[in-house]
């Protein structure tokens, strides 16, 4: 009689227990549909054709953590690891976010593949990064320094060039997230892009949800896509929210952190004088100029409002702002039984990056550890609405809705590139704002992508003849 040998029966034992661990893991999947269900997590996300072709390990759900367990716990160990790798598209990753994230990726180089970055202009730096990360899809906006670019990168390299080259990126089939860092509006369209393709998102411009947080946060649940912030206070409130079983209707506030900025003591009078430089000079962050300016005058931190409005599905009457000069508790979360949760840790970005990447799994990517004891102080205090109104300018334009929160953005940043410019005093700033929201005329509710882009650029328009 023939014997089989030592090698064919490992084999076939292998194959057995592959698909034991094939038919374990449809099971796991019918149960996490009925999770989803119980939860109430939007349809997108529990859809058959979402668990069919997605990552359903890591929709925005407290569930897929137990559900990896479960699949750890079961032996398919190696196929959740597999999983677990995130192919990244960095758009704006020569910026400060940018470049925060190519730290973690090199950090953890078995949780993050970086297989895309662009920026705007600083092609030597993207050809810097195409090399060490061995990237082959380099993107760049501004279409004059594609051949300097390509002559910079390896070859075999793709070059990608303009607004198009952007959503070209973001669609690309190599990558499972696409991480927006880019400043100001230019991060818009790539967004929507990447949601039409199917792409989670990590999103660290906060100017994409202003604009359009409805649009943004309504295709992405139809799409069942995820959608990671960034953004140190909202990925505070993510993982506070999420230890909560994610249910809006259990949150009474959430309670953004703002440092206060560098002139959070400075004397109302004192405030024309303010320099460029020294509202540059951040007392906890080292960020991008634009968004240094506007912690400075708490715009920052309105923005942070009507973000947090649509990220988490809360009225704008929830969100509330604390200055914490420490910049240690990045956000908190108040629960309707009086109970809070506050996520903190040092102030360095890398946390809020390496959360998204490695979500809802927490990995040790050797950053600095908070040390309590070495803290004398945690402070928090109102923050002086009177003599900085971004914050109740942010709750008027997120109460009206429609494109209101895209001229208050529009507006801002105007009036920032002014004062930069020298063209404005640093109260200018607020007061060309307050001006352009009190002319303006909104369109209502959920207005299109073209809707919100005209009336941007008429915010724009009446900012820049307001500024004169
Ligand atoms: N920095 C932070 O700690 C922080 C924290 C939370 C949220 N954010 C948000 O994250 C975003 C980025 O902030 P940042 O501080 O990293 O800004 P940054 O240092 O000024 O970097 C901006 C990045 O965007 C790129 N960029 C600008 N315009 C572009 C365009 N039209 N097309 C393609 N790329 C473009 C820049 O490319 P070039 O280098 O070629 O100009 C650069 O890579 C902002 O929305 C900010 O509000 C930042």
């Amino acid at each position: 009689m023939k014997t089989k040998s030592d090698k064919t029966m490992a084999l076939e034992a292998r194959k057995d227990r592959r698909t034991r661990t094939l038919c374990d893991f449809r099971g796991i999947a019918r149960r996490f549909m009925r999770q989803c269900k119980d939860l109430r997590i939007g349809a997108g996300a529990a859809s058959p054709s979402y668990i069919g072709k997605r990552n359903f390990l890591q929709c925005v759900c407290p569930a897929p953590y137990e559900f990896a367990l479960d699949i750890q716990r079961l032996g398919a160990y190696d196929l959740w690891r597999m999983r677990r790798k995130r192919r990244v598209v960095i758009l704006g990753s020569t910026g400060s976010i940018g470049t925060s994230a190519l730290k973690v990726a090199r950090c953890l180089p078995e949780f993050m593949q970086v297989v895309g970055v662009a920026a705007h202009s600083r092609v030597k730096d993207l050809a810097a990064q195409a090399h060490e990360f061995g990237v082959r899809h380099v993107g760049v906006f501004d279409e004059s320094r594609r051949s300097e670019l390509s002559q910079l990168l390896p070859s075999g390299t793709q070059v990608h060039v303009g607004a198009e080259g952007l959503c070209e990126l973001a669609a690309l089939t190599e990558a499972d997230m696409i991480l927006v860092a880019i400043s100001g509006t230019a991060g818009l369209q790539p967004t929507l892009r990447a949601i039409e393709n199917g792409k989670d998102l990590a999103i660290a411009s906060k100017e994409v949800l202003v604009m359009a947080g409805e649009l943004v946060m309504t295709r992405a649940a139809a799409a069942g896509i995820q959608v990671l912030p960034i953004d140190s206070e909202h990925n505070a409130i993510f993982q506070c929210i999420h230890a909560n079983a994610g249910d809006p209707e259990r949150v009474k506030r959430l309670i953004l952190t703002a440092s206060g900025g560098p002139f959070r003591c400075t004397p109302e009078n004192e405030l024309e004088r303010v320099t460029l430089e020294q509202a540059l000079r951040h007392p906890t962050w080292n960020m991008g100029r634009k968004i240094t300016i506007d912690s400075a005058t708490l715009f920052n931190k309105g923005l942070e409002m009507i973000e947090a409005r649509w990220l988490f599905g809360v009225p704008i009457e929830k969100v509330d702002v604390l200055v914490h000069p420490q910049s240690i508790v990045h956000s908190l979360v108040e629960f309707v039984d009086g109970s809070m949760l506050a996520q903190l840790s040092c102030s360095d970005m890398c946390f809020p990056i390496q959360y998204a990447v490695t979500y809802p799994d927490r990995v040790d990517g050797k950053l600095r550890p908070l040390r309590l004891e070495e803290l004398c102080d945690l402070h928090f205090e109102l923050p002086r609405r009177d003599v900085f109104p971004a914050l109740d300018l942010a709750r008027r334009a997120a109460s009206v809705g429609g494109t209101m929160p895209a001229m208050y953005n529009a507006a801002n940043e105007e009036a920032v590139q002014a004062f930069i410019d020298g063209k404005l005093s640093f109260p200018g700033i607020w007061r060309t704002v307050e001006q352009v929201l009190a002319g303006v005329q909104p369109h209502a509710d959920c207005p299109s992508l073209q809707t919100v882009l005209d009336d941007d650029a008429a915010a724009r328009e009446l900012a820049r003849s307001v500024i004169g």
